[in-house]
């Protein structure tokens, strides 16, 4: 595996793929990978000739009181997991690499940015979408992978691609759960053992409601309510949202048809945890 720290260096191994004839994978992380993060480039792995995964922690998209400062890193460890699961190319620049002077330029997917996590993280997804437009015009990947968990940035990412005519398409992959339902996140780290219990209630409220939708009930606010009791009944955890929206537009659903996610997130100790669950329905059928 390449170990890449300069946009130079990394251009250098793409362009001498692409030479050979080969697709190029790429997976964004902001690095202390778990199994969710290494299902991306087990899939970029299969469908491409390079896979190349980025490990950068982007200041742009923290807000001045989030966790910047203690978001968990280990770069040694990433590079060993990235190595075992074939990855080509890891790409690790500093702040100074991927930013030399502070950015006149940023990309805003303005509405999409907005709801959902938006409304507690005002500039995240503006500082999302800049730099994984920045990475996407470093790497030049065919195809770029990023987990269903973060589904709101999956929304933007898609919408920047088109709007923007990104010559990259976004691969979306199941997010990987733990046992008990929770999705794997690296902010799972912050949780002691008694909260790491507490937080499976977004997984609770999300197959509450997966049943009910499955018993036929199509209403996304009576949705949202019920997912919103069981959240806020949970001790020790403080509920930001539970919402009924489209996967792709992200409005509030009325009445559940097509593309449907129900989203969740709340705050449990230090961390500030997310879920979803997305299901296509057609009148009686669903579709997982
Ligand atoms: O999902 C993440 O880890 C980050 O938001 C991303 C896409 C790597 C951009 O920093």
């Amino acid at each position: 595996m390449i170990r890449a720290t300069t946009i130079r260096e990394v251009r250098e191994a793409v362009q001498q793929a692409r030479r050979e004839g080969k697709s190029i994978g790429f997976v964004p992380t902001m690095g202390y990978l778990h199994d969710g993060h290494l299902r991306l480039v087990d899939t970029a792995r299969r469908e491409n000739g390079l896979v190349v995964a980025s490990v950068f922690v982007n200041p742009l998209q923290f807000g001045p009181n989030e966790d910047l400062q203690r978001y968990p890193r280990d770069l040694e460890r990433d590079a060993h997991l990235l190595m075992q699961h074939r990855c080509d190319v890891l790409f690790a620049p500093s702040v100074e690499e991927m930013y030399p002077r502070p950015m006149e330029t940023v990309v805003d997917v303005a509405r999409l940015g907005q709801p959902l996590c938006g409304r507690s993280r005002p500039t995240h997804f503006r500082g999302v979408a800049t730099v994984v437009a920045k990475l996407f015009h470093i790497v030049g990947p065919d195809r770029a992978y990023f987990g269903r968990k973060d589904g709101q940035q999956v929304a933007v990412i898609r919408r920047m691609v088109e709007d923007l005519n990104f010559p990259v398409e976004i691969v979306d992959v199941p997010t990987v759960r733990e046992p008990d339902g929770l999705a794997l996140s690296s902010r799972n780290v912050y949780l002691t053992p008694e909260e790491r219990a507490h937080a499976t209630v977004l997984y609770r409220a999300l197959q509450w409601a997966r049943g009910r939708i499955l018993e036929g009930v199509r209403s996304g606010p009576e949705l949202a309510r019920g997912m919103a009791e069981i959240i806020g009944a949970e001790p020790g955890v403080r509920m930001d949202y539970a919402e009924v929206v489209h996967t792709d537009t992200l409005e509030p659903l009325e009445h559940l048809e097509g593309r449907v996610m129900l989203a969740v997130a709340a705050y449990v100790g230090k961390a500030r945890l997310i879920d979803n669950l997305q299901l296509t329905i057609r009148g009686d059928e669903v579709l997982e």
